[in-house]
This record gives structure tokens, C-alpha cells and sequence, in this order.
């Protein structure tokens, strides 16, 4: 069988927004990109030529590329950018994932304009473990920004201090209603009463969690992160960056228009967060000169947050199994962390004016290599990275106080990978803190793997507790993506079954920028069959 080729030309191409006009950098001049389709099974190659003015990747969010790391995409942890002018071609090998993940540029902050939905229909001769909706709609949230994205990262990085989280949030490409200059464009849905739509909902955005709502209407979730779930009936959706989900929704109310809307979770109040699109029934009606809008959960509504998600179970049915590792191998218990570096210049605008914004993993702010670590582990190059990203044992700290010791405040700035054996049972703590009083939600997510969240909590995770008592090792969902609460934890499992180096990181942007990422490297097994791919003859050099 022959692998089917896909081409898209990175490009930029002028949009204009909030009244103005700027070039951004597009997969063939769509924003948002273009829709990837597939079935479980398939292979395909995606070849990428850059002919804009950066360095770039793609990466393929969700899918697990099993045995080939080669193809992953993050740039100097798998692969070495491609530059201007460049092009690789990325082998995507769709294993077990199904439903909707997506796609996006993985270097700096491109993959604020380059981004798309990956969908992946069940495979031949299989079916929906739901019935046939009657038709589909990618909806993909977004941010703008009016200035270059790439200026703004390299700017903020600089000098230290907070980048522009965006100007704009936007559904499908557009920002909506209730921004300036914006009415013209909003994105608008066709329903036709008594049907059934799919929406598969993909958050983009750069820095920010979102509450997504419909006015009058409710929602079937049936999928995230391309695994089924057990239908969760809601009349709200909670969704971090990186997350995904498959969502049913019955065209039930009398016809009309109805707004959708996503909103941010956050911990301050700042303008520019509600994005909206809207729903217009077809027949004879005089539609409302403002349609209904939808009571969405205040910006820092933290239980809201945690009520949503903890309704997610596996769907755990006999044609979708789960196998949650009953023991483990290896236990890691990782901190999540904002704090502070010195300033390596006179003119940083950090906390206290002489210090640098950072971010970190065990108190390990992640340096980005010269060469990537695939290549580096590949050919065993020294002084690339180091293998001992440390443990931190959960009691020493109350983690979630409001005042630390300096040493917590002041990260190790370094590449630092762990490294586990093949096959070997996983799991990881996660624990959010408090340091510089910058207490949030973390969306991890961690390439190469979907793991089982089996348990969640708020405050100090407490590892005195047995936890057979409210670990969840029946149905938890299996993510790519965890959102690890403001101020708590989030336990997750899985079966280190894929060879490989692999990035894990918060999807909160300017977090990763910071540093508040690692890298999982898994070694080979003793067979070929359990070993990585031999990389491509194509690599571009770093
Ligand atoms: Cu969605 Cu490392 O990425
Ligand atoms: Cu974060």
C-alpha cells in the first residue's frame, strides 16, 4: 500500500482583525488551518515547506506516533527547525486515537496562527459507540494578537517580563460580536430543527482556559482527546489548551439564533475574553435582534472547573478497553512552579525590576537545546542534556502556601530529561503551587502518550492517604491533557510502552516559554518491535 502525501506551504498571508491588517503565518493562507482527515489505521505523510520568515515545526497533538519520535515535531526536543526556505515530511502513523485532536507549529509562539483540527473517523467497518450525528463542525478557539507573535515571545523573554496574553480570543478564526470592528466576520452555524451536530471542539489558544456555552442549549460530550468518554450530559464545557472534545448537541429549540460563547478562566478580570459565534436556525422567524446569551460561569469560577472535569470517565466498553496499570514501576512526583532567574542584562522588567520571569518542573527550568534531544540520545552526543531531572519528595514543602524558601524561588536553569525502561508503569503527581502568589491552573500534557487521570484534588497532595481509596482505576479518562487545578493536584498513570524522547510540558504558552516543560525519554525494549524507528534519512541539520 502506498502512503497517501498531503502538501502544505507554510505562508503568510494578510488577515485583518479588530481593524487591522497584518500578515500571519497560515498552512496554505487558512486561518484557522486547514482540517486533517484520517482513520483509525491510517498512515500518511505530511510534507511542510516553510517559505515564511521564521524557523518552524508542526507537531501532531494526540497522536502517538508509536515508535516514531522522528515525527513528533517540537522543536530541539525531536527534531531541529525547519528553516526558511526548508521542508520536511512527517510520517503520521494513527494508532489507537479516535474522534478529534488537532495540530499545531510547535517553535516559539507560531502555532498561534498555525493550527488545525485532525479528526479521525473510526476505522473501516467500524461505528460511532454513539449514533450517526447528522452532520459535523470543527470549532477551534483561538487568539489574536494585533502585533508579530514571535516579536511579542522574543520581546517579553527579554526583558523578563509578562508577554501580551493576546488582544482577542476567536471561534473558527473570528473574534465575534463583542469586540470592536468585528460584527461583519462572525463565525455563524446553520441548524436545521430535530437534528443532531458534532461540534469537535479544539482549544488553541494561547494562554488561557476557556468556559464554552451555547444559550438554551445542551451539550452530549462523548469524547476528549481522542478517546471516548461515557456521555456526560452539561450546559457547560471547561476546556484548557491542548484539550479536545467531541461534543453532541441537539437542535432542540424553537428556531432561532443563539449565541455560543467561550469565556476565559481566569485569575484576574481583564477585557478581551469573551469570544462568541452564533447559531442560526433555518425556516420563517423573525430573529431577535439580540440572540440569547449564555449564562457562562464567572472568569474565576475554580469549582466550576474542577465540577466539569471530574464527570469525565473512560467510556471503558468491550469494543473500547481501558488498561490502567493496577501497580508501579515509577513514581514521580513534579511541581509546577512561576518563579524568577536573575537578569543576565541591566534592563529586566521582571518581579522586583532586576529579576526575569520563569517557570519550572521539580524547580528544573527547562533550557532549550542546540541540537534536539532525539538526535542527541540517537547518536549519544554529549553535553546536549543530562539525565537526572530530580524528584521532589511531596512532604518537605506546603506547597500551596503563600511564602517560600529561596531556594524554591530560584530555579536551576538546565536541560534535564528523565529516563525510564521500556514497558515500564508510570505515574506521576503532579502538584500546582503558589509561588509568587501565581497559583493557576496547568494544563500538562505530554507527548507521545495518552495516561489515565486517575484522581485530582485541591491543596497538598498527601501521599499518607491510601490512595486505593480514591484513585480511580475503573474508568478514568485517557488524555493527552490534564489540567492540574489552581492551587492542587492531579495523579495520572500510563504504561511506558512507546520508545522515545518526548516533551511534556504546560500548554499555557507563556508558561512553556518560561520553562515550565521536561523531557520523558524511553528506552527501547529488547525487540525491534519494541524499539524506536530509525530516523529518516531527511533530518535537517540544527
Ligand atoms: Cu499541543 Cu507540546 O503540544
Ligand atoms: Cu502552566
Amino acid at each position: 500500500t502506498t502512503i497517501p502525501t498531503i502538501n502544505w506551504v507554510l505562508n503568510e498571508t494578510s488577515y485583518t482583525r479588530l481593524c487591522s491588517t497584518k500578515k500571519i503565518l497560515t498552512v496554505n493562507g487558512l486561518f484557522p488551518g486547514p482540517v486533517l482527515r484520517v482513520r483509525k489505521g491510517d498512515r500518511v505523510t505530511v510534507n511542510v515547506e516553510n517559505q515564511g520568515r521564521y524557523n518552524v515545526t508542526v507537531h501532531w497533538h494526540g497522536v502517538k506516533q508509536p515508535r516514531n519520535p522522528w515525527s513528533d515535531g517540537p522543536e530541539y526536543v525531536t527534531q531541529c527547525p525547519i528553516k526558511p526556505g526548508g521542508n520536511f515530511s512527517y510520517d503520521l502513523i494513527f494508532s489507537s486515537e479516535e474522534g478529534t485532536i488537532w495540530w499545531h507549529a510547535h517553535s516559539d509562539w507560531s502555532r498561534a496562527t498555525v493550527h488545525g483540527p485532525i479528526i479521525v473517523y473510526p476505522e473501516n467497518g467500524t461505528t460511532y459507540p454513539f449514533s450517526q450525528p447528522d452532520d459535523e463542525f470543527p470549532i477551534v478557539l483561538a487568539s489574536w494578537f494585533k502585533g508579530d507573535v514571535m516579536e511579542i515571545i522574543q520581546t517579553a523573554l527579554a526583558s523578563g517580563g509578562e508577554p501580551n496574553k493576546s488582544d482577542a480570543l476567536t471561534i473558527n478564526g473570528q473574534p465575534g460580536d463583542l469586540y470592536n470592528c468585528s460584527k461583519q466576520g462572525t463565525y455563524k452555524i446553520v441548524f436545521d430543527y430535530g437534528k443532531t451536530y458534532l461540534l469537535r471542539l479544539i482549544n488553541s489558544i494561547m494562554n488561557e482556559e476557556m468556559f464554552f456555552m451555547i444559550a438554551q442549549h445542551n451539550f452530549t460530550v462523548v469524547g476528549a482527546d481522542g478517546a471516548y468518554i461515557k456521555p456526560l450530559e452539561t450546559d457547560f464545557i471547561f476546556i484548557a489548551p491542548g484539550q479536545t472534545m467531541d461534543v453532541l448537541i441537539k437542535a432542540n429549540q424553537s428556531p432561532s439564533h443563539y449565541y455560543m460563547a467561550a469565556r476565559a478562566y481566569a485569575g484576574v478580570v481583564y477585557d478581551n475574553t469573551t469570544t462568541t459565534a452564533i447559531i442560526q436556525y433555518n425556516g420563517n422567524y423573525t430573529p431577535p435582534s439580540t440572540p440569547a446569551f449564555p449564562n457562562l460561569p464567572d472568569y474565576n469560577d475554580t469549582d466550576a472547573t474542577t465540577i466539569f472535569t471530574r464527570q469525565l470517565k473512560a467510556l471503558a466498553s468491550k469494543d473500547h478497553p481501558i488498561d490502567v496499570p493496577k501497580t508501579v514501576d515509577v513514581q514521580m512526583f513534579v511541581t509546577i512552579s512561576v518563579n524568577t532567574v536573575p537578569c543576565d542584562t541591566n534592563s529586566c522588567n521582571g518581579p522586583n525590576g532586576t529579576s526575569k520571569l520563569a517557570a519550572s518542573l521539580n524547580n528544573i527550568s527547562f533550557v532549550t537545546p542546540e541540537v534536539d534531544v532525539l538526535q542527541a540520545y540517537y547518536r549519544k552526543l554529549e553535553g546536549i542534556y543530562e539525565t537526572d531531572f530530580p524528584n521532589m519528595p511531596a512532604t518537605v514543602f506546603n506547597y500551596t502556601a503563600d511564602e517560600f524558601p529561596d531556594e524554591l524561588l530560584l530555579p536551576e536553569r538546565a536541560t534535564k530529561a528523565k529516563v525510564v525502561k521500556y514497558n515500564s508503569t508510570v505515574e506521576i503527581v503532579f502538584q500546582g503551587t503558589n509561588l509568587l502568589m501565581a497559583a493557576e491552573n496547568h494544563p500538562m500534557h505530554l507527548h507521545g502518550y495518552s495516561f489515565y487521570l486517575i484522581a485530582k484534588g485541591y491543596g497538598n497532595f498527601d501521599n499518607a492517604t491510601d490512595p486505593d481509596l480514591y484513585y480511580n482505576l475503573v474508568d478514568p479518562p485517557e488524555v493527552n491533557t490534564v489540567g492540574v487545578p489552581k492551587n492542587g493536584w492531579a495523579v495520572i498513570r500510563f504504561r511506558a510502552d512507546n520508545p522515545g524522547v518526548w516533551f511534556m510540558h504546560c500548554h499555557l504558552e507563556r508558561h512553556s516559554s518560561w520553562g515550565m516543560d521536561t523531557v520523558l525519554i524511553v528506552k527501547n525494549g529488547n525487540t525491534e518491535a519494541t524499539s524506536m524507528l530509525p530516523p529518516p534519512d531527511y533530518l535537517n541539520p540544527c
